[in-house]
């Protein structure tokens, strides 16, 4: 029988990371796994030739400039990595039978309303690494074989991340200051791994769904009220205190409620998502069982 093959792209960043990982329980799917070494997604000839010796079935787009103050400054580099990779996935997908699942971005609401951002609400960005981030999705919102997934604040046990952050700097500092004025979600990467494999089950049943989803992990906070429950969780010992944005300057404007209604991603896929405190608790005793990380 031939088994359905789904391609991960980025697959070294974090939430290729957790893919890896959560792919173990989904084996009636063969994965490839593929990084920036293996190929460069901004190079369309290769993309193309790549595509010409393998077919999928399912790409996971996982590939993306994810520096978002650097982007102020790097602007062209944001908008081949962030807009031209979905622009060319979206084209392969209307030349072949493949589906696409596409991840996007919090940044994309203006996150001047103070009520749950809604799908269909109008974008606005206030970023280079937004703005690079909307072109790449738009490219994508018109075609039936892609799918755009917007997450918020995602963490994991791989690579460079808030929660690896504080558990730092906890163990370096005894006074920590961190922002109380910006209100969103935390996301685990690896429950968004699981719930974008459930939804290529969904999809081998019921069929594909296009269009935008929102997917983070259930309840509110904000960075600061994460830092308190690192600290909490991880028994760190350090002084941390709220500070406003304005106190802790950066050069992109991040938006300052970026929570986001996941009613459309649960009713469509059926998916159950864990708490943002429930899914840290998992993250933290996943990370003190890594190989490469050891809590302090
Ligand atoms: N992190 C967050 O808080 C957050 C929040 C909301 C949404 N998102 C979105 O979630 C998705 C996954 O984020 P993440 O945190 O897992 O990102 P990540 O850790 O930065 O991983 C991105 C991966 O893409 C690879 N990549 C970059 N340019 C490439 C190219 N030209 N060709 C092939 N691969 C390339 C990178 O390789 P190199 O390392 O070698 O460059 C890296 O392994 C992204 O779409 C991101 O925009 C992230």
């Amino acid at each position: 029988m031939h088994m359905k093959q789904i391609l991960v792209t980025g697959a070294n960043g974090q939430l290729g990371s957790s893919l890896k990982e959560r792919s173990r329980f989904y084996n009636q799917f063969e994965y490839t796994f593929i990084d920036f070494q293996d190929l460069d997604l901004t190079k369309e000839h290769q993309v193309q030739q790549f595509f010409e010796k393998r077919a999928f079935d399912y790409i996971i787009n996982c590939a993306a400039y994810t520096a978002v103050d650097r982007a102020e400054k790097e602007r062209e580099q944001a908008f081949s990595v962030n807009e031209g990779i979905p622009v060319l996935l979206g084209n392969l997908c209307r030349q072949r039978p493949v589906y696409l699942l596409h991840i996007s971005t919090d940044y994309v609401y203006s996150g001047e309303s103070w009520l749950p951002h809604l799908e269909e609400e109008d974008p606005a960005v206030t970023s280079v690494y937004a703005e690079s981030k909307l072109k790449g999705e738009m490219s994508l919102w018109n075609n039936s074989r892609c799918m755009v997934i917007r997450t918020s604040w995602l963490y994991s046990e791989y690579g460079n991340n808030f929660l690896r952050n504080m558990i730092r700097l906890f163990g370096e500092r005894s006074e920590l200051g961190v922002v109380f004025d910006q209100t969103g979600s935390p996301t685990y990467a690896g429950d968004l791994a699981q719930a974008l494999l459930d939804i290529i089950v969904y999809s081998e049943n019921h069929g594909f769904k296009s269009g935008i989803f929102n997917y983070a992990n259930e309840g509110v906070c904000s960075w600061y009220d994460f830092a308190v429950e690192i600290m909490s969780l991880t028994g760190s010992v350090c002084n941390v205190h709220p500070i406003r944005t304005s106190e802790y300057p950066l050069p992109a404007r991040r938006p300052e409620y970026s929570v986001m209604d996941k009613t459309k991603i649960k009713s469509t896929f059926g998916l159950k998502i864990p708490h943002w405190k429930q899914s840290l608790i998992t993250a933290i005793h996943n990370l003190n069982h890594s190989y490469e990380f050891r809590l302090p």
